[in-house]
């Protein structure tokens, strides 16, 4: 029988781009069954992009102040990741809510990534969120995206125990690492076997 094609991933970030890195070092196995096709960025300068060009992995810029609008930025947005025909687009620790428009052409197949246990400590500081109420576990959460603010049905959840004298860093560096493994294992997941959602409810077969 002849191989399937590998599924194509299109990554977006905005930082360090350490879930891109072990997804690159994932997927540079054949038996993994997907390529990253292209990373998208919001914003210039950060390691992430030097990860994919290192990898030899096409990359573009989409900054909101570059457009007139935020619609406009998304509409752009949206054309940039079509042009590389995803069958998976991984926000990766991108820090842009995207709009209508994105979410009409990928919101089947848009998954990201929270650093906190939703519904628990959603929005941009999920570890530091997570200390300041004195939970004494958190985790990560693989989700498909929807209109809300991480809302969207759940793939999977990792949980990481807060320690005493955690600091917002070591406890994002600690989620991340968990983080990291729960992304490879599910993006792998969901290209090789496919899923539903019923009632919310992800199912991988
Ligand atoms: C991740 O922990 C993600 O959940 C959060 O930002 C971090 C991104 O890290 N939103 P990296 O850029 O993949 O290293």
């Amino acid at each position: 029988m002849i191989d399937p094609a590998p599924a194509r991933l299109v990554v977006l970030i905005s930082g360090s781009g350490s879930n891109l890195q072990a997804l690159l070092e994932a997927t540079s196995d054949p038996a993994f069954g997907a390529e990253v096709v292209a990373v998208g960025a919001d914003r210039d300068g950060i390691a992430g992009l030097e990860h994919a060009a290192a990898a030899g992995v096409p990359t573009f810029v989409d900054s909101v102040k570059a457009y007139p609008s935020r619609d406009d930025w998304d509409v752009a947005l949206a054309g940039h990741v079509a042009e590389h025909r995803p069958d998976l687009v991984i926000s990766a620790g991108f820090l842009k809510l995207v709009g209508k428009r994105f979410l009409e052409s990928f919101g089947d197949r848009y998954i990201n990534t929270h650093n906190a246990l939703l519904p628990s400590f959603p929005g941009i500081h999920g570890p530091r969120d997570a200390l300041a109420y004195g939970v004494k576990v958190t985790g990560a959460t693989l989700f498909f995206v929807d209109a809300g603010v991480d809302t969207g049905p759940i793939i999977a959840q990792t949980s990481v125990p807060v320690l005493d004298g955690d600091t917002e860093e070591t406890l994002s560096e600690r989620i991340k690492v968990a983080e990291r493994a729960q992304l490879v294992e599910f993006v792998g997941r969901l290209v090789r076997e496919g899923w539903t959602i019923e009632d919310r409810k992800v199912r991988i077969p």
